[in-house]
């Protein structure tokens, strides 16, 4: 079985999901952040890379009004040298659900048995292009019965992703803002040679949803 995998990202007009400062919250709109909990719910993983984990301490649950007594997500981190901080968000919360942070072979034993010793699970994925391999992050998530992953960012694993075209569909949250060409790009390099190279999609959906826009689009 191959994963399913959703590239969620929320930006503003120009594409950007943070400010060179890093500052991220909040973009959208109180509507549309409780759409992407909507969202993280019908998901069987959420996956970050440890550049949002450790800029923006994301616990990556969800929250809504209901979904107390119900399973979270499997909250998953690609973070080559186990960068994650012990005492982060995702590390401190895994008595509400279950989190597994990827790391390269041979990665650091002593902050290794620090996320154990939090509950985290941490696993080894091979390097690829640009970090670890969006396939064999894949595979290990499929063979842990993951069916659907939602990745959340940031710009540099949508790219990496896209690049080695592991994305099947997007859901991209639109806000009336202009952040400008000094902000973080919500899609990292892609390595295009031709224009002819670029991923492409079909919008399947359009929508306003409060002030912003949701688009969702499936692989061409
Ligand atoms: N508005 C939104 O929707 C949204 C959502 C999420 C994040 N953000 C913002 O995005 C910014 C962070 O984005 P970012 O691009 O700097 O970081 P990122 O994509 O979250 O993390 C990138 C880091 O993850 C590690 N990594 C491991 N395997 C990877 C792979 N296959 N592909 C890519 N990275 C991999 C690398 O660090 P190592 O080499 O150390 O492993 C890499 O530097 C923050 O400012 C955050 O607030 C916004």
């Amino acid at each position: 079985m191959s994963v399913r995998v959703t590239l969620k990202l929320a930006t503003s007009l120009d594409g950007r999901i943070a400010l060179a400062s890093g500052e991220s919250k909040w973009i959208t709109g109180e509507e549309a952040r409780e759409e992407g909990h909507r969202m993280r719910a019908r998901h069987d993983a959420i996956l970050v890379g440890i550049g949002t984990a450790l800029q923006d301490d994301p616990e990556l649950t969800v929250r809504l009004k209901g979904h107390d007594d119900q399973p979270q997500p499997l909250r998953v981190v690609l973070d080559t040298r186990l960068r994650l901080p012990p005492d982060s968000k995702l590390a401190a919360t895994t008595g509400k659900g279950p989190v597994l942070v990827f790391c390269q072979p041979g990665a650091d034993a002593e902050k290794r048995a620090q996320l154990e010793a939090a509950g985290v699970t941490v696993a080894e994925a091979i390097l690829g292009d640009d970090g670890l391999d969006p396939g064999a992050v894949l595979s290990a998530l499929a063979g842990a019965g993951v069916e659907t992953l939602m990745i959340e960012g940031g710009g540099r694993v949508a790219g990496s992703f896209l690049y080695a075209e592991k994305v099947d569909a997007i859901a991209w949250f639109r806000a009336p803002i202009l952040i400008g060409d000094d902000g973080a790009p919500g899609v990292g390099a892609l390595h295009l040679e031709a224009l002819r190279h670029a991923p492409k999609f079909t919008r399947t959906g359009l929508r306003a949803i409060g002030p912003d826009v949701l688009e969702t689009y499936e692989r061409a």
